[in-house]
């Protein structure tokens, strides 16, 4: 794995070459950044925890039968995925008013919204990632009307899933942003479930006490950081000390 070749450096993963033409290596950095990079810090295994919940949710989906670009997770720190072409656009899907909504709209953070609301955010740290409408994505190239459908409805697929994967450990789940991508099958193009879903782009309030489970105790610099991830790992029932892939649950301890 030594001299791989370094397609992409973001925020707090790096992309590699794959090991096959069409793969990638995902690298879940410990960097934690917010407010577009102006808020900057190191926050020792943040990388692990997202690498391990990511790889669980990303799989869950993928038995449901919504496309992803996961394949398997490789060590603590990396994954196996499918190259695919990014769409410049970031999906925000909302159930309860907090953040920028509330801001934006004087909403109370809290209260549960009268139904589930997609926003779209153009990808660009230049601009702050603007809020934008199907109209500009349509008029600008950034996805097609049917890719926007398909976005559209494997956003709200994946947004009741996670509500009750949730739900059932004590979880209410705020919000969350998530990244499609065009994959390639020969001449045939599906949209796919890319990037990651980590507490570092939800929102987890704990359902009894409301804490937060999530970034924003880095935004808020509330501190507790890793232990917030590492009690969503927990509930999830994901053993994050032990670095062997595979799920947990019941071990069958082998005799020799
Ligand atoms: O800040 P805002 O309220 O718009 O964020 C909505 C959701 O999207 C939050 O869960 C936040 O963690 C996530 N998000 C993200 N990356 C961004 C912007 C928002 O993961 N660049």
């Amino acid at each position: 794995m030594n001299r791989r070749r370094r397609v992409y450096e973001g925020k707090a993963k790096i992309l590699y070459e794959g090991p096959e033409p069409g793969t990638l290596v995902q690298h879940f950095k410990d960097d934690a950044t917010a407010f577009n990079n102006k808020k900057h810090d190191r926050i020792e295994g943040k990388g692990v925890l997202n690498n391990r919940i990511s790889e669980y949710i990303f799989e869950r989906l993928n038995e449901i039968g919504v496309p992803t670009h996961f394949m398997k997770r490789l060590n603590m720190r990396e994954q196996l995925i499918r190259e695919v072409e990014i769409i410049p656009l970031e999906v925000v899907i909302r159930n309860v008013a907090a953040g920028s909504l509330s801001k934006r709209l004087g909403l109370e953070e809290g209260t549960t919204l009268p139904r589930s609301i997609v926003e779209f955010y153009y990808k660009a740290d230049e601009l702050d990632d603007p809020m934008v409408s199907e109209e500009h994505i349509t008029a600008f190239g950034w996805a097609s009307p049917p890719e926007l459908d398909d976005i559209m409805s494997l956003a709200l697929r994946i947004n009741d899933f996670l509500t009750g994967l949730f739900l059932g450990v004590g979880i209410r789940l705020v919000d969350f942003k998530i990244e499609f991508g065009r994959l390639w099958e020969g001449d045939q193009m599906r949209i796919v479930l890319a990037d990651e879903i980590s507490p570092d782009c939800c929102r987890l309030w704990d359902i009894d006490t409301q804490d937060k489970l999530d970034k924003d105790r880095f935004r808020r610099d509330m501190g507790g950081l890793v232990e917030a991830y590492q009690e969503v790992a927990r509930r999830l029932g994901l053993h994050t000390e032990n670095p062997t892939p595979g799920r947990s649950g019941p071990v069958l301890v082998q005799s020799k």
